[in-house]
């Protein structure tokens, strides 16, 4: 509902609206001897499309109109008032979106109705509500000796209590007649509608039964209040656990995707950090992750298996942390010794991450990606599958990245060099399965070193 265009002729119009449906269904409630009200419908409508104040202006008119044929009735324009003012509130605070809220609504108008009209009941009417069913049962429990102002409260609660869900519902449905209208009909709707046909049936009959003198039927719309109550704060307690487990659970994935995003971040800020200590090989743990993840997709691994690959691929040097810039970033060929320290990279990093429980088999894969498939890497000198498949893939992958970019002692390759390089080690550098799956993810494009980039991997 658009409550912003409160222009003169829209609030004008809606508020005429509203005193008719008011009148029609105290009139409609009248003839059909309904034991209801059923005069704030438009009340309620109005508070909805206009908020609090025109809601209660409208039900004071109403009142007041209807008082000029039946005076008495003007005093009941308080209770009219609160009734515009509560449901005119709660559209506002958006409570009148769902069946549960503006079933909510309706018993806090119901009660606001009890306590305003009671005193009025016992001051013009002793205690009477001017309304069958009510006034039956006032007289009965004043007869049993129940203190009068109880009583009486009691009696109005008894009509207020289903005339107020009914009419409260009918604005709800009214509101959301455009859902029906595009059939987005929800179980909720249909329930509520079923209800109020079922109830206006119900006491319909009811009066008729009572017409003729079958009091009998008193006794079942008692019982039928009663069960509506059993049933409508059972429904109450259910929704409420409900709605605490769900927003329990959605806290608890929030809570997780943080988790999992603050992972992602720190897992990038650590390869970062690496690539920082070497300069020329900016960007170097971002690619072999890519080529990894083309190497796993090709294999046909899922989605989660590609993502801590990739994760594990960004964190694959990160013992370069503890290696001297002054190795790690020598323009000359390394020396015995220093290549001995460059190599400790791997062990360095496995004990980094060996407590690292956010991403799966990542001290391995760290550990093992220097483990060539013939036996001859390091640190352990593993053979074929003995090497753990995420180590063997980084291993392609890393060499791939080395070849194909510039390094602080050479400048990069050629495609054909890189790809005849990448022969060459099948079956001794490389697995000779993943090596071919390579190949062929740079002979159809999907990676290329010429350009010294990758096409963008698949989402
Ligand atoms: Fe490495």
């Amino acid at each position: 509902m658009d409550t912003h265009k409160k222009n003169a002729g829209y609030v004008i119009t809606v508020l005429v609206i509203g005193i008719c449906l008011n009148l029609s269904g105290k009139w409609a409630a009248a003839a059909l001897d309904l034991p209801l009200w059923f005069d704030a419908i438009g009340t309620c409508f109005s508070a909805c499309l206009l908020g609090p104040v025109y809601g209660a202006a409208c039900g004071v008119t109403n009142n007041l109109i209807y008082g000029i044929f039946h005076p008495v009735s003007m005093v009941y324009s308080a209770t009219s008032a609160a009734v515009g003012a509560i449901v005119g509130i709660r559209m506002q605070k958006g409570k009148m979106s769902h069946l549960f809220d503006a079933m909510t609504t309706s018993i806090m108008v119901a009660f606001a109705s009890t306590v305003v009209s009671t005193p009025l009941n016992l001051l013009f009417w002793e205690g009477f509500i001017g309304n069958a069913w009510g006034d039956t049962l006032y007289w009965g429990l004043c007869d049993r000796g129940i203190w009068q102002i109880l009583a009486a409260v009691i009696g109005e609660l008894f009509v207020d209590f289903p005339d107020k869900i009914i009419v409260v519902l009918i604005v709800y449905l009214i509101l959301h007649a455009k859902e029906w209208r595009k059939k987005k009909v929800h179980a909720e709707s249909l329930y509520a509608g079923l209800f109020v046909f079922c109830s206006i049936v119900f006491f319909e009959i009811a009066v008729q039964e009572v017409a003729i003198g079958n009091n009998g039927w008193f006794k079942a719309y008692l019982v039928f209040v009663c069960v509506l109550g059993v049933i409508y704060l059972t429904w109450l307690a259910t929704v409420i656990h409900s709605r605490k487990i769900i927003e329990k659970q959605q806290r608890e994935i929030a809570f997780a995707k943080r988790q999992a995003e603050m992972g992602n971040q720190t897992i990038l800020a650590i390869a970062k950090t690496v690539d920082a200590k070497d300069g020329r090989t900016s960007q170097h743990a971002a690619r072999v992750s890519e080529y990894s993840v083309l190497i796993a997709k090709a294999l046909g691994w899922g989605e989660a298996e590609c993502e801590n690959l990739r994760q594990i691929a960004l964190l694959h040097d990160i013992g370069k942390i503890g290696i001297p810039d002054a190795i790690l970033n020598k323009p000359d060929r390394l020396t015995e010794e220093e290549y001995r320290i460059m190599k400790s990279h791997v062990e360095i990093g496995a004990e980094i991450l060996k407590d690292f429980t956010l991403v799966k088999n990542v001290a391995d894969g760290v550990k093992y990606h220097h483990e060539k498939y013939d036996g001859s890497g390091y640190p352990k000198g593993l053979k074929g599958e003995e090497i753990p498949l995420n180590a063997r893939i980084i291993g392609i992958a890393d060499a791939f990245d080395a070849m194909s970019f510039n390094r602080v002692y050479r400048e990069h390759l050629d495609q054909k060099t890189v790809i005849k390089e990448l022969e060459k080690g099948r079956g001794t550098q490389f697995d000779p399965h993943l090596t071919d799956v390579f190949l062929e993810l740079i002979r159809n494009g999907s990676v290329s070193c010429d350009i010294q980039t990758t096409k963008q991997s698949a989402p």
